[in-house]
């Protein structure tokens, strides 16, 4: 049994349970308490100096995941699942952006300014280096990625099903949704799967032999 009462063997059927779910069952919707759980799985992925330079937009209005659905080409676990989480990363970082972020430490951790002031000149640096190589972007959005694993992880651990989706188009669904200052890089459909009518269900999985993938030295 690991240390918090979740055994290796539970995780590992869960992470065998989970797949990329093509056909969600509309009629079941994740609890409010499940969905707290899953929430706080994109709040605690951890991303570089702890910036957070993202933001998750659920969708849970039908007629605004039909408006989406379009934009992801068709693809019906948008209007199917329960939660569409669409995330998007932040397309600059700024020195008010760093600075917000600096006062969230002092007000979290009561620290004063002083004690964090290398902290934020280190920040604003790599933020400006990132900005003027053309690399903010890529920055922002792995970090947002981050988070996207945390979800379907939480969500395959509670027994949650989900879909993580990058066949979508970014800019209809920033506009759909009015984003600006961010822009969607993945969306995760989550919800309960429909397994008799996904032909996915019941396939094992495709991995190559751990030998390929894991390289011990
Ligand atoms: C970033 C990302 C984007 C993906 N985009 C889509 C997508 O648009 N539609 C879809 O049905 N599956 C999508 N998938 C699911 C993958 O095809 C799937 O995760 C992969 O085949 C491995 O299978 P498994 O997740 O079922 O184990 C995506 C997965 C990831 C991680």
């Amino acid at each position: 049994m690991g240390r918090n009462g979740i055994s290796n063997e539970t995780i590992l059927e869960q992470l065998n349970w989970r797949y990329a779910v093509k056909k969600f069952d509309a009629a079941r919707k994740v609890s409010d308490e499940d969905w707290n759980t899953l929430e706080q799985s994109l709040i605690l992925a951890p991303s570089s100096y702890g910036l957070q330079p993202y933001k998750f937009v659920v969708v849970t209005d039908e007629k605004l995941k039909a408006e989406l659905t379009p934009a992801a080409y068709g693809q019906t676990q948008i209007v199917d699942c329960s939660h569409l989480v669409v995330v998007a990363y932040k397309k600059v970082l700024t020195d008010a952006d760093i600075e917000h972020f600096v006062e969230r430490n002092m007000e979290v951790r009561n620290q004063p300014h002083e004690q964090l002031a290398d902290y934020e000149n280190t920040m604003k640096g790599s933020a400006k280096k990132a900005v003027s190589e053309n690399t903010i972007e890529t920055w922002n959005s792995r970090q947002a990625y981050l988070a996207l694993g945390f979800l379907l992880e939480t969500a395959a651990i509670l027994g949650i099903d989900a879909c993580p989706m990058e066949g979508f188009n970014p800019a209809e669904v920033n506009r759909i949704l009015g984003l600006e200052d961010y822009s969607a890089v993945t969306l995760c459909a989550v919800g309960y799967r429909d397994a008799e009518n996904d032909w996915l269900a019941n396939l094992p999985k495709v991995r190559f032999p751990k030998e390929e993938l894991i390289d011990r030295r």
